[in-house]
C-alpha cells in the first residue's frame, strides 16, 4: 500500500463484557494520542460496540465488529446485518478463521459478507489463512489466492478503495508462533497482492492496506512493521491488555 497510515486493531474476540470493554477502550483512547500516524481500532463484541463506540467518542481510534450476516434483513436468528452496524462501527472483520473453523464460513458467504458490507459503507477487514497442513504440503499460495479471490468476487472495484486485508496463518492464532516477517512477505507482497492486482486492478492493489495477524505481541511487531509489504496488524490476544496494545500500535 503507498499510503502512510498503517493500521493496528484489536479483536477482542469473545472477551471483555460491555464495563471491562468501555475500560479497556477508554485505555486505548487515552493512550492512543501518544501513537500518531497509525489508524488504531479496536473490535469488541457486539453487545458492546455501542458503549465502545461512546468511550471513543471524540478520540482518534475506530471500532469494528468482529462479523456481520450478508443479508440486509429476515429470519436469521441470531445473526446482525449490516445495515443495524452502521452508526455503531466503521469496520467489520469478516471471514476470521475462527468463523471458518466452528462457524462454517465459507469462501464464497466471506465474499458475500464483504460485498454487502461495502454496500452500507462498513469498511471489511477481510482474514485469509492457510492451516498448518495446508502450508506444510506446499499449498498456501493457492489456499491464498483461492480465499482472496473469493473475497473480491463480488466487490465493486468502485468501493474497494475501502477494503484491507489480513493475512492470519491458522497455525500462528493463539500459539505464540508467529510467522516469519519473510513467509509474511512472500504471502502478503507476494500472493495477495497479485492476485488483488490480477481481480481488482493495480491501483485498487496499491491502496489496499494488508495487515498481518497471529501472534504479534511487543517484542515481534516492530520486525514486521519492518516489512514494506504489511501496513499493519490484528491482534488478538496482545489486544486485551491496553498498554500491550499500545506498544504493537506503537511499532507501526
Ligand atoms: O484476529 C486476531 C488473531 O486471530 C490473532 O490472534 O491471539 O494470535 O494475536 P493472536
Amino acid at each position: 500500500m503507498t499510503s502512510s497510515t498503517n493500521i493496528v486493531a484489536g479483536n477482542w474476540k469473545m472477551n471483555t463484557d460491555v464495563t471491562s470493554g468501555v475500560r479497556l477502550a477508554s485505555s486505548v483512547a487515552a493512550g492512543a494520542v501518544a501513537v500518531p500516524g497509525v489508524q488504531i481500532i479496536v473490535a469488541p463484541p457486539f453487545v458492546s460496540l455501542a458503549a465502545v463506540r461512546d468511550a471513543l467518542a471524540g478520540s482518534s481510534v475506530g471500532v469494528a465488529a468482529q462479523n456481520v450476516h450478508a443479508e440486509d434483513s429476515g429470519a436469521f436468528t441470531g445473526e446482525i446485518a449490516p445495515p443495524m452496524l452502521v452508526g455503531l462501527c466503521d469496520y467489520v472483520i469478516i471471514g476470521h478463521s475462527e468463523r471458518r473453523q466452528f462457524f462454517g464460513e465459507t469462501d464464497e458467504s466471506v465474499g458475500r459478507k464483504a460485498a454487502a458490507a461495502l454496500q452500507h459503507g462498513l469498511r471489511p477487514i477481510v482474514c485469509v489463512g492457510e492451516t498448518l497442513d495446508e502450508r506444510e504440503s506446499g499449498r498456501a499460495v493457492e489456499v491464498i489466492r483461492r480465499q482472496v479471490v473469493a473475497a473480491l468476487a463480488d466487490l465493486d472495484p468502485e468501493a474497494a478503495g475501502s477494503l484491507a486485508i489480513a493475512y492470519e496463518p491458522v497455525w500462528a492464532i493463539g500459539t505464540g508462533r508467529a510467522a516469519t516477517p519473510d513467509i509474511a512477505d512472500q504471502i502478503m507482497g507476494g500472493a495477495i497482492g497479485s492476485t488483488i492486482a490480477a481481480v481488482l486492478g493495480t491501483d485498487v492493489a496499491s491502496e489496499t492496506p494488508l495487515l498481518y495477524g497471529g501472534s504479534v505481541n511487543p517484542a515481534n511487531a516492530a520486525e514486521f512493521a519492518a516489512v514494506p509489504s504489511i501496513n499493519g496488524a490484528l491482534v488478538g490476544g496482545a489486544s486485551l491488555d491496553a498498554a500491550t496494545f499500545l506498544e504493537v500500535a506503537a511499532a507501526f
